[in-house]
């Protein structure tokens, strides 16, 4: 999977995709990142990439031209699939992730400023944000979704770190989990998971998944197929 992303911030992108599992992903060429400054396709003297809004207000709008001509210069943008990181986009849901893992190509925006010109979206397929909630640019958007994506892909997780148990891959929240000591702080580990009965131990895990779901997401339960496919 290939993925080029949009940004005047280089470095919080490079800083992140550098360290810990993605960095290895990448290593292994099982994802290849770019990371694109596209200040340095302003054509205005001072390399600008952003102006005030027609029709007054406070704040900058980030111009067409540089995001246009940075896209045009990716080679296969056609084919790819655009992604712009705002808050007025579709939110994001594990679910997209798993959809985006057939994606060959990416193209992923990060805004600032007050917003996008209009004419920015015409260029783009898809909006997309990570909550309900503005941040002041779409980097850690775009981060969200190449972590969250790229821990599907086969390969990227080692064997032992299991994605099919997460939370939200079937609209319930994983069950609790427990480590060594067995006992801290006078809190003991639940007797079943050391009775060694997988049978025990995975009805005593889907129970304690409903229940947390219930307590904590119901809105999940009512996401999924068949009231939350356990
Ligand atoms: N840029 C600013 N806020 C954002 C959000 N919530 N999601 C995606 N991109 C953003």
């Amino acid at each position: 999977m290939r993925i080029d992303v949009l940004t005047l911030f280089p470095n919080m992108i490079n800083s992140y995709i550098g360290e810990s599992i993605i960095s290895r992903a990448i290593e292994n060429k099982i994802i290849e990142v770019n990371v694109i400054d596209f200040r340095s396709f302003s054509a205005s003297k001072h390399k600008k990439v952003d102006d005030s809004p027609y029709g007054g207000g406070s704040g900058m709008v980030l111009s067409v031209q540089p995001i246009h001509d940075c896209l045009i210069s990716i080679e296969g943008y056609k084919e790819a699939l655009k992604i712009m990181m705002t808050p007025q986009g579709k939110t994001y849901h594990q679910t997209d992730a798993y959809e985006l893992t057939k994606v060959n190509h990416m193209i992923i925006l990060c805004g600032h400023y007050e917003g996008y010109d209009e004419r920015i979206r015409d260029l783009f397929d898809l909006e997309i944000s990570i909550g309900d909630y503005v941040l002041t640019g779409g980097e850690i958007g775009a981060l969200v979704l190449i972590d969250s994506i790229s821990r599907l892909i086969p390969n990227v997780l080692n064997k032992g770190d299991s994605f099919k148990d997460d939370s939200f891959s079937s609209y319930m929240l994983e069950h609790p989990h427990y480590t060594r000591p067995q006992v801290f702080n006078g809190k003991a580990v639940p007797d079943v998971l050391l009775s060694g009965n997988h049978k025990e131990i995975e009805k005593w895990r889907q129970e304690q998944s409903l229940k947390r779901t219930k307590e904590r997401r119901p809105d999940l339960l009512k996401r999924g197929d068949d009231n939350g496919k356990v």
